[in-house]
C-alpha cells in the first residue's frame, strides 16, 4: 500500500490536477492498493471546489476532479502519507518547517521522481492565463510517470 499525498498552496490548483492526473494514470497501467490525496499548505480555500480553469483543464484530457474539496495539509499528514509530493520549492520548505526531522524523507518535490528531467517545480498558475493551466498539466503527467515508476521499482 502506497498513501500519496500532492501538496501545493492552495489546494484549488495544482495538488487536486496532480490528484486527478495521478489517479488517471495508474489506473491506466492497473497500479493498485494506493491511496491518493491532496492538501494545501494555505487555508484560504478550504472546502472549496478546484479552481474552474483547473477543472476545466483536467476535463480536456478527459479527467473529473469537479467533486473535489479543498482543505490544509495538517501534521497528522505526516503519519498518515508516505509520499508527500510538492509542487514547488516553497511548498516544500513549508512542509519541512512543519515536519519533524524524521519526516522529512517522505516529503519530496513531485518532479523529483521525473529522473533526467530538467524541470523540478511545478509553476503557480494562478494569477495567469489558461495556458498556464496546461503547462502544468504537462508537467503533472510527466512527474507521474515517474511517480508509477518508482512504486514499481519498490514493489517488484
Ligand atoms: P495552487 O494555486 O497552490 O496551485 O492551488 C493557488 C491557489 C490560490 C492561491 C494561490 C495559489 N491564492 O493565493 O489564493
Amino acid at each position: 500500500m502506497h498513501r500519496i499525498c500532492f501538496v501545493c498552496l492552495g489546494n484549488i490548483c495544482r495538488s487536486p490536477m496532480a490528484q486527478g492526473v495521478f489517479a488517471d494514470a495508474a489506473s491506466r497501467v492497473g497500479l493498485e492498493d494506493i491511496a491518493i490525496d491532496s492538501a494545501g499548505t494555505g487555508g484560504w480555500h478550504i472546502g472549496a471546489p478546484p479552481d474552474r480553469r483547473a477543472i476545466a483543464a483536467v476535463a480536456g484530457r478527459g479527467i473529473d476532479i469537479a467533486h473535489l474539496r479543498a482543505r490544509q495539509f495538517v501534521a497528522d499528514d505526516f503519519n498518515r502519507f508516505d509520499i508527500i509530493a510538492a509542487m514547488d520549492a516553497s511548498n516544500l520548505a513549508e512542509l519541512r518547517s512543519l515536519g519533524l526531522p524524521e519526516h522529512a524523507g517522505k516529503v519530496r518535490l513531485f518532479l523529483d521522481f521525473a529522473r533526467d528531467f530538467p524541470v523540478r517545480e511545478v509553476p503557480d498558475p494562478y494569477y495567469g492565463g489558461p495556458e498556464g493551466f496546461d503547462r502544468v498539466l504537462d508537467l503533472l503527467e510527466i512527474a507521474s510517470q515517474g511517480l508509477i515508476d518508482h512504486i514499481t521499482r519498490a514493489r517488484s
